[in-house]
């Protein structure tokens, strides 16, 4: 028997007076911003706000201005019944599920800019994309006021973009960040997963494998990034439709490149299968996975 489903709220009144009643109950209330089509990885943030937290809040809100013009905003998979079923298995206490008027009101002008984080790797695929992501998180965050806020792993930059936005702008949110959770074969769980074919699912797999060579070969004394770095797109080329946006090893906090593996660097990727563009990551060297 899962828990009665969470009260989904979309007005802001109706939310503004949800927040205020856990806050006078005292409530340390925990916060995961999604854009549903929830999957474990999704599910493994609201345990760990669960955990920490006497109230979770979950929001539900596919952002339109996060995604570029070509991209997959109209297609993105919308399934908020399932979502509301999993996400009361799980034990959340309230979802929000805001409307696109309320979130951008008329005459909408302001926007969250983050600087040096957010412009290598994604930041030159996708122009404008960590602009619309911070712009909503503070948003977010100013609306369901939430003590602690729970990101993944999986997508590394953006956890970074939002640390820098909490520490420069004075947030009030203390920022955790979750392990990455993968299907049993290594597959990065993602909402964009469930538009890969069956033989394309299959091909996917070269992402988790070149990163998972990567760490082979740093554990095996490897410090070239360059000669890593060949040895990831080959085994990524090898699936034949595979078209790589960025193979890239970088330090952790910068997202720099490195050309020397030290004490620790991070492995990070962006890969078209099948026109699905999927994105993944792991730790390289001693802080490795
Ligand atoms: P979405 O892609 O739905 O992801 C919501 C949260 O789930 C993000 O913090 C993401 O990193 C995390 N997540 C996704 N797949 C994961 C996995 N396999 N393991 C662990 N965590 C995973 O990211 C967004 O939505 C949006 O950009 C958002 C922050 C909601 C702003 O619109």
């Amino acid at each position: 028997m899962s828990d009665p489903r969470p009260r989904a709220i979309a007005s802001l009144p109706e939310l503004r007076a949800a927040i205020a009643a856990l806050r006078r109950a005292g409530k340390r209330i925990g916060f995961v911003p999604t854009m549903g089509a929830l999957h474990e990885g999704h599910l493994s943030l609201v345990r760990a706000s669960k955990a920490e937290c006497a109230a979770t809040a979950v929001s539900i809100y596919v952002n339109p201005r996060q995604f570029g013009p070509n991209e997959d905003f109209s297609k993105y998979p919308r399934t908020l019944e399932a979502d509301l079923e999993l996400l009361a298995g799980c034990g959340a206490d309230l979802v929000f599920t805001p409307q696109d008027a309320d979130v951008y009101p008329p005459g909408f002008a302001s926007w969250v800019e983050v600087g040096a984080v957010a412009e290598p790797l994604e930041g030159q695929f996708r122009p404008g994309h960590f602009r619309g992501v911070a712009t909503v998180v503070l948003k977010l965050f100013n609306l369901v006021q939430p003590d602690a806020a729970y990101f993944g792993r999986k997508d590394y930059q953006q956890a970074a973009v939002i640390r820098r936005m909490v520490a420069d702008l004075h947030v009030p949110v203390e920022i955790r960040v979750c392990p990455t959770v993968r299907e049993p074969d290594g597959l990065a769980m993602s909402s964009r997963n469930r538009y890969l074919s069956p033989s394309a699912r299959q091909r996917a797999l070269v992402l988790w494998k070149s990163l998972e060579r990567a760490g082979e070969m740093v554990a095996e004394g490897e410090r070239d990034a360059e000669k890593i770095l060949r040895e990831m797109r080959r085994i990524i080329l090898a699936a034949e439709d595979a078209r790589i946006d960025y193979v890239a090893i970088v330090d952790p906090d910068t997202l720099q490149p490195v050309e020397t593996v030290q004490k620790s660097a991070l492995a990070i990727l962006a890969v078209k299968i099948e026109n699905t563009r999927l994105i993944d990551n792991r730790m390289l060297g001693e802080s490795g996975e």
